[in-house]
């Protein structure tokens, strides 16, 4: 009895410790040691690790500047790491059991593999330090606190909806057109929602037959682009062409960011296809994008201004760090596998040449380009 009674009482304890330990409110922080204030969940000149993938796109080059300034800014030490193009994944898995050992309060990850990060992210869980999954979500591992991007199923949605004005605008004729898909990298949890996010636009169009897709290439695995690497999508649209295209016309293709977007419009240049009459879409309002949409090459991209959601992270740091709830507006979407994970998300805004000037308003880069390009 006295021992059942014992056991009991222990195993109270230890589950009273364990729901300690791992509060979600996301308002404990879990460090004793932090004397400055009470509430305080953690020191306000605390180590904060940023766990970047490898460089497959202007706005994680951006985003690493923007939390090295924004975080010395916001009085923290930043430690701002990326992972290598070669062996990404080992090496990312190190840069944050190291950012852990270093003492870091919260680690920013953009994974460069969503699915293997798990081992890390105990490693985080046991020593209280809070990991905010960042653009990229991270899955199958309930020791991920929050989530911010931006809305990734919308950019899906608005790729969708761009190519179907790009075609009925640029093709010079009435539908059936001709066009075929990509998508992203397998190991980004992106790729499969901003796909399902086009083809909740694009699927029914298929279905009725308005859009033909003569390879028959219409599931992720068979659009996908390793690595996100622009020679993996130039070479899969040049055997594309080959294999379909060599008297029909292709008259659009849907691609997931700018860098596949460019290669796509080498591809089909080098066929010796009017690229006048072809529409592709994109995605992160690249430099060179930006001015191929200008001189009427490439059809639409994304904007998802990086400079925003880094402030919106700093931002959910500084509530950590002050022992306040964080900041979210979404509770349902983003399900991981193991948990939905509380998410903050932004709205993508959808660019062509016709409104580039009004959504680069606050981009003085890229309304340099457009300026001049008008
Ligand atoms: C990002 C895109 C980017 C892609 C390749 C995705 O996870 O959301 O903006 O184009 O990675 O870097």
């Amino acid at each position: 009895m006295k021992r059942i009674a014992l056991a009991a009482a222990a195993a109270v304890a230890v589950t009273a410790l364990a729901l300690t330990g791992c509060s979600s409110s996301g308002g404990r922080g879990g460090d004793a040691g932090a004397s400055e204030s009470a509430a305080a969940g953690f020191a306000a000149d605390a180590t904060i690790g940023v766990a970047l993938p490898d460089k497959t796109s202007e706005n994680w080059v951006l985003a690493g500047n923007l939390f090295e300034n924004g975080l010395k800014d916001a009085g923290f030490k930043g430690d701002v790491q990326y992972a290598p193009a070669s062996n990404t994944v080992a090496e990312q898995q190190n840069q944050i059991s190291a950012m852990i050992t270093n003492g870091a309060k919260v680690i920013v990850i953009g994974a460069k593999d969503g699915k293997q990060l798990g081992t890390q992210l105990q490693q985080a869980a046991d020593a209280g330090v809070k990991i905010i999954a960042y653009d990229r979500l991270i899955e199958n591992t309930p020791n991920v606190d929050y989530y911010v991007a931006f809305d990734n199923f919308k950019v899906g949605e608005l790729q969708g909806q761009a190519l179907l004005d790009g075609l009925e605008a640029r093709s010079g004729h009435a539908a059936p057109w001709n066009i075929e898909l990509f998508s992203g990298s397998p190991d980004d949890a992106n790729s499969a929602v901003f796909f399902n996010g086009a083809m909740k636009v694009l699927q029914p169009k298929i279905d009725d037959g308005t859009l033909v897709v003569k390879s028959g290439q219409t599931d992720i695995q068979q659009t996908a682009t390793q690595g996100w690497k622009a020679e993996n999508a130039q070479s899969r649209m040049d055997s594309l062409l080959t294999a379909n295209y060599t008297s029909a016309t292709i008259d659009g293709v849907l691609s997931p960011n700018d860098t596949l977007a460019r290669a796509i419009i080498t591809s089909v240049k080098q066929a010796g296809k009017d690229i006048s009459t072809f529409t592709v879409t994109g995605q992160d309002s690249e430099v060179e994008s930006v001015k191929s949409i200008m001189a009427g090459e490439q059809y639409s991209t994304i904007n998802k201004d990086t400079s925003l959601l880094v402030e919106q992270t700093i931002k959910m740091i500084g509530q950590l760090q002050k022992g306040e709830e964080v900041d979210v507006n979404d509770t349902e979407q983003y399900d991981n596998g193991v948990k939905v994970v509380p998410a903050y998300l932004l709205p993508p805004v959808i660019v062509t040449k016709e409104n580039a000037a009004e959504a680069y308003a606050n981009n003085p880069t890229l309304l340099d380009i457009v300026k001049a390009a008008q």
